[in-house]
């Protein structure tokens, strides 16, 4: 049977990534700090890839400051690799956006940029799961783009996907064989100023969103489709308003 290693293996993608392979019949393993496996440091990472035919890196940056993001997935995909090669790895399946590989000027994005490429060129053979954003997000686009109660978004469309859905396609993928670039999103495509809008209503937050095509999104003005995927892509099912009534805020 194929092993599985999750890199992120406790996060939100990654804890639903490893149940789902589980129960499938997968061995699937979490790896993560918390429990002994760190790619920045390489602690715990030889032994977690003993033996492993499949690794998934859903692992994410704890600081999104631009510099530290950007040494986050270069330090940790140059290590994951090298420790893949070593391991004889067969396929690496990550967790990337839609969007990177167009014009545009996110710093978050950049460092994504920056560990697609690594992956590209390491001649193991990947997959690369591009994902819009995800409806857990709701809460944390609201509040990076607040000032007072005014919440300032771009009109700029973006088809948001479920955590679960993700989770989804990442281990349908990590199960399969190796198929490069491949697009998921949600079903529906809104100006982001309008997911944020239902988001807050539904929870009945007081803050009033209005559009600003002019505001930035993780840093930049993004164009009117950068995050919306192209024809081709897997769509989900999980529509935002089955969704919201079912996850209320974290606390
Ligand atoms: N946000 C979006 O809308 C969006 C859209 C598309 C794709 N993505 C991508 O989705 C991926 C997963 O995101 P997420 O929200 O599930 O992340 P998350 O919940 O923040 O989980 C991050 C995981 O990475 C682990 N981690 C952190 N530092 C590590 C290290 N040095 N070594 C090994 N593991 C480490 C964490 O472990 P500990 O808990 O032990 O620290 C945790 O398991 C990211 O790569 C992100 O770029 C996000």
């Amino acid at each position: 049977m194929a092993r599985i290693v999750v890199i992120g293996g406790t996060g939100l993608i990654g804890s639903k990534v490893v149940a789902k392979l589980t129960e499938h019949g997968h061995d699937a393993v979490a790896a993560a700090p918390n429990t002994g496996v760190n790619t920045i440091t390489g602690e715990g990472l030889a032994e977690a890839l003993t033996g492993a035919n499949v690794v998934v890196d859903v692992s994410n940056s704890p600081s999104f400051a631009p510099d530290d993001v950007m040494n986050f997935f270069t330090t940790s995909t140059s290590n994951l690799l090298k420790a893949e090669a070593e391991a004889g790895v067969t396929h690496h399946v990550a967790l990337t956006i839609v969007g990177t590989n167009r014009p545009q000027s996110i710093p978050y994005f950049a460092a994504k940029v920056a560990q697609e490429k690594l992956i590209r060129e390491s001649g193991i053979p990947y997959s690369l799961v591009h994902a819009t954003q995800f409806f857990e997000f709701v809460g944390s686009i609201a509040d990076i783009s607040t000032e007072g109660e005014t919440v300032r978004l771009p009109g700029a469309l973006v088809q948001p996907i479920a955590a679960e859905d993700v989770a989804t396609a990442v281990a349908r993928t990590a199960a399969g064989s190796p198929v490069g670039d491949v697009e998921i999103a949600g079903p529906e495509a809104f100006g982001m100023d309008e997911f944020i809008r239902r988001g807050l209503s539904f929870r009945k937050d007081s803050r009033t969103v209005v559009r600003d095509d002019t505001a930035p999104y993780y840093g930049a003005v993004v164009e009117e489709r950068t995050l919306v995927p192209v024809d081709g892509a897997q769509i989900f099912e999980t529509r935002l308003e089955e969704w919201l009534p079912l996850n209320p805020p974290r606390a």
